[in-house]
């Protein structure tokens, strides 16, 4: 991959990578669109990240289909698929990790305290493996994509981090390959996440601007459903994921929620200027 590399841009190519743990989905089609408009070659990355799931959490489970997402980035016009095998990546004895403190340990880090480190150490080798031009990544998952926007600045990587706006399905729901795991009720009952931001907006644009406000009204919807157990709902700071007491005029913020719907866990947000 590294050679291959090194031959595109050395005949003026440059290089766009797509980073994804596959079972590929619009999110993902959409960030592939994004960097074949940008790049001249796009590189997909699938690699199930052992090392950004706690033991507890859903590694050997989480779904698989290589044969479709091949199809699906022929479909699409991918130039390269980048499938590295797990001794490749994490061969014996490996023992170098990537870590970016402060953001890394609130909010998902606070219900997923190893997942970060995972995440900055995969993408650390993916960006030394493809050395690209630019990353593309989701801001679905926005607390993940501010971490390797300051690892690439704090680490001085020379790629350019582009984020691409969360896909929906047509009822609001964002798309994930977790979705796959839902019931039928639970589907239904997952659209709470997005209703409970999109009620957030509406108290916000009628003029509330008190953080705990806005939140209780939220977090009462999502508790309204069953199968629903909220980690959190809160309001950040876009720029530097901070909580706010009072939202200002002139910032921008993140509405994000974390939930679990049955056993099923999801996350979704919301991007607001005041
Ligand atoms: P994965 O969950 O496969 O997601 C790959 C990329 O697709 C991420 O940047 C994610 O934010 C983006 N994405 C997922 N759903 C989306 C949606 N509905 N709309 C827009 N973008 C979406 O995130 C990971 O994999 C891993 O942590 C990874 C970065 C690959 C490191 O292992």
């Amino acid at each position: 991959m590294q050679k291959l590399s090194a031959r595109l841009k050395a005949g003026g190519k440059t290089v766009g990578l797509v980073p994804t743990m596959g079972y590929l989905h619009e999110g993902h089609l959409s960030l592939i669109k994004n960097s074949k408009q940008k790049s001249d070659v796009t590189v997909v990355s699938i690699f199930v990240n052992p090392t950004q799931f706690a033991p507890n959490e859903d590694l050997k489970k989480y779904p698989r289909d290589l044969e479709k997402d091949k199809k699906l980035l022929r479909k699409y016009g991918v130039d390269y698929l980048f499938l590295p095998s797990e001794k490749e990546i994490y061969p014996k004895n490996f023992q170098s990790y990537v870590e970016v403190k402060n953001i890394s340990k609130i909010l998902e880090g606070e219900f997923r305290p190893t997942h970060f480190k995972g995440v900055t150490t995969i993408v650390s080798i993916l960006f030394n493996s493809v050395n690209p031009d630019y990353a593309f990544f989701g801001q679905k998952d926005a607390q993940q994509a501010a971490i390797i926007k300051q690892m690439v600045k704090d680490l001085k990587f020379n790629i350019k981090i582009i984020v691409c706006p969360i896909i929906r399905e047509s009822d609001g729901l964002a798309m994930s390959s977790r979705n796959i795991y839902l019931s039928n009720q639970e589907r239904s009952d997952a659209l709470i996440l997005n209703k409970s931001l999109r009620t957030a907006e509406k108290i916000i644009k009628e003029g509330e601007r008190s953080s705990s406000k806005i939140i209780n009204a939220a977090v009462k919807m999502v508790n309204s459903v069953a199968s629903s157990q909220l980690d959190y709902l809160r309001i950040v700071e876009s720029a530097t994921f901070t909580e706010v007491k009072k939202l200002i005029r002139g910032k921008s913020y993140y509405i994000l929620v974390a939930c679990k719907i049955g056993k099923t866990r999801l996350i979704d947000n919301i991007l607001i200027k005041i």
